[in-house]
């Protein structure tokens, strides 16, 4: 049996709540307002806490707060409507036990009251060392409302101040540069966010972006430079692709991530980094350790803390508020006044296999609002490849010639770059299977013709 306190406004969820908790021996007790909840604490100390976002005199995460700043406290489970993930984040951060949203099931709810009550018996004599950080929550936004991107949302809270490094693994366009942006957002780093794109870059550029070089360490380096370790002091570098570091340069992120110590190329002098590492990748680094084309040894110091983004289709839930907050997005960029979008259109949206994930959602409604002649996005506007894919050329099987056509080799390559990426969805991987070009390539290509809208 064990002392339970609800905080919620809404009376008939609230008795709900006392009903099923007396089912099972539990002692519950009610607050309707921040208020109440005091008085209620300040007299004894309950063994777990129930609390919902929107009171009538505050939010429950502000008295969370307040809880939390006492140690020990009891574990606290926030329960709530709110679908903003960044509420999660907060809560987490804040020392809640977890979150559920609502609706939930007994189940769901048995479970977690149970473990909070297990780990609170455990941890009595363990307290956690809280600093005075202020949570800013206008940025950092991780859309979705899915278990999957609660659940990331919720381990974010937790490692963000941390120092460890992330290994964020997931297909292309899932939003890994997303957490990224929101992990270090979150966290107590006073440095900069530094992105680094592992394939861009030739391999000898590569390791002089990151590390830097002295000056005639190699042929045009007519200057020291910096690398990106030394300019993330207090801050994250984000080593996107990191599939596609060279292997020659391994060892040296191996060193930086085991003693935090490096050297510029060509230089003796030995510098020092204090960045916060995280790592993206749309490969399966496992099956490239086993190839021998990553090494073990530098997998495993980067996997301490894993995420995975499921892909689209399988988060098929997140659908509506993203596509809410991508068209609010197009519109303030586009200058369009998209509004809706047919039913029909919206039942193929949520039949798509979208293998470009969030990025072709975006592109994908980007062209449907800027083409869109009211404030409606129809059907035909989506220009969704149907089951079995688009053809590429209509007339191939016709036999017959095409007419010339006057243009140029850039327009040209424009065309075919454009229509190919329509073929793939988005998916860059493949698009450069079948271009035979490579991925920094593309990426030129795509900023040199604005196709990435
Ligand atoms: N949860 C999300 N909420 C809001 N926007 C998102 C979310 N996830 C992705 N996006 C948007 O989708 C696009 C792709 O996201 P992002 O660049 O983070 O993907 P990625 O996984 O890094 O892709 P790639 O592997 O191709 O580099 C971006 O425009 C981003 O703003
Ligand atoms: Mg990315």
């Amino acid at each position: 049996m064990a002392k339970i306190l609800i905080i919620e406004d809404d009376q008939v969820f609230s008795e709900l709540l006392v009903m099923h908790l007396e089912d099972r021996n539990h002692e519950p007790q009610a607050a309707t307002t921040m208020e109440q909840a005091r008085q209620i604490l300040a007299d004894n100390v309950p063994d777990a806490i129930l609390l919902d976002q929107q009171l009538p005199d505050g939010f429950g995460i502000d008295i969370l707060k307040e809880i939390t700043e006492h140690t020990p406290h009891p574990p606290v489970i926030m329960i709530t409507g709110v679908s903003d993930n960044r509420l999660a984040i907060q809560a987490m951060g804040l020392g809640a036990h977890d979150f559920i949203r609502k609706p939930m099931d007994e189940i769901e709810l048995e479970t977690t009251l149970n473990n909070a009550l297990k780990s609170h018996r455990l941890s009595r004599q363990i307290f956690a060392i809280k600093g005075d950080k202020q949570y800013q929550i206008d940025i950092g936004q991780i859309v979705g409302d899915s278990p999957a991107v609660l659940e990331i949302c919720k381990t974010i809270g937790r490692i963000a101040s941390r120092n460890a490094p992330v290994l964020i693994t997931g297909e292309s366009g899932t939003g890994k540069e997303v957490i990224a942006r929101a992990l270090h957002h979150h966290s107590r780093r006073t440095g900069l966010f530094l992105p680094i794109n592992c394939s861009a870059l030739a391999e000898n550029l590569l390791e002089s972006e990151l590390f830097g070089h002295e000056r005639g360490s190699f042929t045009g380096a007519i200057a020291r430079k910096e690398g990106k370790f030394e300019q993330t002091i207090d801050g994250t570098l984000f080593l996107d692709e990191l599939g596609d570091m060279p292997t020659s340069i391994q060892p040296k992120l191996l060193r930086v991530l085991q003693e935090g110590s490096f050297e510029r190329v060509g230089g003796t002098q030995t510098l020092h980094s204090n960045a916060r590492i995280i790592a993206a990748t749309n490969r399966d680094l496992k099956a490239m350790v086993n190839a021998g084309h990553f090494r073990e040894d530098l997998f495993y110091r980067l996997n301490v803390v894993h995420l995975h983004l499921p892909p689209l289709r399988e988060r098929i839930e997140d659908m509506h508020l993203l596509t809410e907050h991508l068209l609010a997005k197009i519109n303030v960029k586009q200058h369009t006044t998209v509004k809706h979008l047919a039913e029909n259109a919206w039942r193929r949206m949520k039949e798509y296999q979208w293998p470009g994930n969030i990025r072709e959602l975006e592109n994908i409604l980007t062209r449907a609002a800027v083409l869109a002649p009211g404030d409606t996005i129809t059907l035909d506007l989506l220009a969704l490849p149907g089951e079995d894919g688009q053809k590429i050329n209509d007339t191939e099987e016709t036999g017959q010639a095409r007419p010339l056509r006057i243009i140029s080799l850039d327009e040209l390559e424009q065309e075919h770059i454009t229509a190919i990426l329509a073929h793939v969805r988005w998916h860059k991987g493949k698009a450069c299977e079948i271009l035979g070009i490579s991925r920094p390539a593309l990426d030129r290509k795509i900023i040199k013709y604005g196709l990435d809208l």
